[in-house]
């Protein structure tokens, strides 16, 4: 019988839409007007775009049929339904949220459960959601284990949280966590998942301070098929049983659909605690809109519903998580330094490891993903420094636990050519890599700076050939 080891796509190209060409000099030029930040280059300055795998899938013909069923009704449509129930039926939580995108449910979510004095901790936060805790006046708290702060270091479940840290830390601060937030998967740890064992480890710690558990499950599917592939005693249960527990172990979760959903926009926040969600939904009102929408149009229910289900699909998941693996694979191979081992939604590089030469406070992720763009056409972005730490009153720079630069992969997008190209360009970079050297933040906003933030080279010219 033939047993093939290619895993193919499994879906077929029905629309097409062509890919910028860019020169170099055309990339320079962008990049000096962008002042660096890859956030002001236009998209149609970059050939393959790997800075976020967030609504920036192909969504299926399943999809895009749904969304002609869209009922724009204000109050009750058609779409709320069957999104309530597709919703429903994978997390079996009571009260239904939906919301515009996954950051719309953090805020509402720490406005009515974070404020002074609170704190919150979680495997790791994402920077959405740090903000959003924050911005309420609580502390977030990220207790990954040891392993997870490491990008050398192997280990299947990178994403765990140290639940003995959590339980000395409920100890000491029970009265001020108003709920743990597990991330899933553990995007700011470089996509990796948190096991089945230690989501129950979690929540019998939750269970026994009394504190609510809440998942952030934009990558669940894919969290899912980690564990089915990685954890003993898994392998026989299907994705969908076993995202059904992850979620039954939780008392709520949120989730932006622009991941795992395949969706371009959406997201809801799902919980069972009743004044907590009648505290939200008004919030809700004031800020997204009407609880059967919230800021979603009728059509993006129906995308959202649909691809809620499609993404379990094991066919589609074997495919995806593959694919990852198989540019991780490729750049191992030719000595790249790399976050181990390959992430669900996203290739990691060290770029510590990468550019030894320069250090943390030089921004060495920052010369990675300019480097990047200028050779390659490629866009990444920085998950280190510039993200995650911050300026000091004496002007340097606080580093980041780690940095690294995330080639994030679109769902369903681009094909095996188009990675085999990337593989390419970071080989070009990599063998260059003494050229390169540091950047400075030379303007920044208080909050979430990366969006927006202009750099300066410190030096030397990043644009010469
Ligand atoms: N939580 C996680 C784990 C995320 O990865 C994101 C978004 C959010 C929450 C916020 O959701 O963007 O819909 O408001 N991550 C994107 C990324 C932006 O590129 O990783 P959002």
């Amino acid at each position: 019988m033939f047993e093939p080891h290619t895993i193919i796509e499994p879906f077929r190209v029905k629309v097409v839409e062509p890919l910028p060409l860019p020169t170099r000099a055309d990339r320079a030029r962008a990049l000096e007007a962008a002042r660096y930040n890859l956030f002001s280059v236009r998209a149609e300055d970059v050939t393959i775009d790997l800075m976020t795998d967030s609504g920036t899938s192909a969504m299926s013909q399943e999809q895009w049929s749904a969304m002609m069923r869209g009922d724009e009704s204000y109050a009750g449509a058609r779409s709320f339904f069957r999104f309530r129930e597709a919703v429903e039926e994978l997390t079996g939580m009571k009260h239904i949220i939906p919301v515009h995108q996954g950051r719309a449910a953090e805020k509402i979510l720490f406005t009515v459960v974070g404020g002074a004095g609170k704190a919150v901790p979680a495997n790791t936060h994402f920077d959405t959601t740090r903000a959003n805790v924050e911005h309420s006046g609580a502390e977030a708290v990220d207790l990954v284990i040891e392993e997870g702060r490491r990008p050398e270091t192997e280990h299947p479940f990178k994403g765990n949280i140290d639940t003995e840290a959590l339980d000395a830390f409920l100890t000491a601060h029970r009265e001020r966590v108003p709920l743990v937030v597990i991330t899933v998967t553990n995007n700011s740890g470089g996509g990796q998942p948190v096991s089945i064992d230690n989501l129950r480890a979690t929540r019998a710690v939750c269970d026994r301070h009394g504190v609510p558990l809440f998942l952030d499950c934009a990558r669940f599917a894919e969290n899912a098929w980690f564990i089915k592939m990685r954890e003993p005693g898994q392998e026989g249960r299907s994705a969908r049983e076993i995202a059904h527990e992850m979620f039954r172990l939780a008392d709520g979760c949120w989730m932006s659909s622009k991941k795992d959903a395949f969706c371009n926009i959406g997201g809801f926040l799902a919980l069972n605690d009743d004044s907590i969600a009648a505290e939200c939904r008004n919030m809700l009102i004031l800020t997204e809109g009407f609880p059967t929408y919230g800021g979603l149009a009728g059509r993006d229910l129906e995308a959202l519903a649909v691809g809620l289900r499609e993404v379990l699909d094991e066919h589609y998941l074997e495919y995806r998580i593959r694919s990852t693996a198989y540019v991780w694979e490729h750049l191992d191979a030719l000595g790249v330094p790399l976050l181990r081992p390959a992430g669900g939604h996203a290739v990691y590089l060290d770029a510590r490891a990468f550019l030894p030469h320069v250090p943390p406070e030089e921004l060495p992720g920052q010369t990675v993903s300019v480097a990047l763009y200028l050779e390659g056409g490629i866009r990444s972005v920085e998950i280190g420094t510039v993200m995650f730490g911050r300026t000091r009153a004496d002007g340097r720079q606080e580093p980041g636990v780690m940095d690294l630069v995330r080639l994030a992969i679109p769902r369903r997008v681009y094909t095996q050519s188009h990675m085999d190209y990337v593989c390419e360009a970071v080989e070009y970079v990599y063998q260059r890599r003494q050229r390169y050297h540091g950047f400075r933040i030379s303007e920044e906003a208080r909050e979430l700076r990366h969006f927006t933030c202009s750099f300066e080279p410190l030096d030397w010219d990043p644009l010469a050939g």
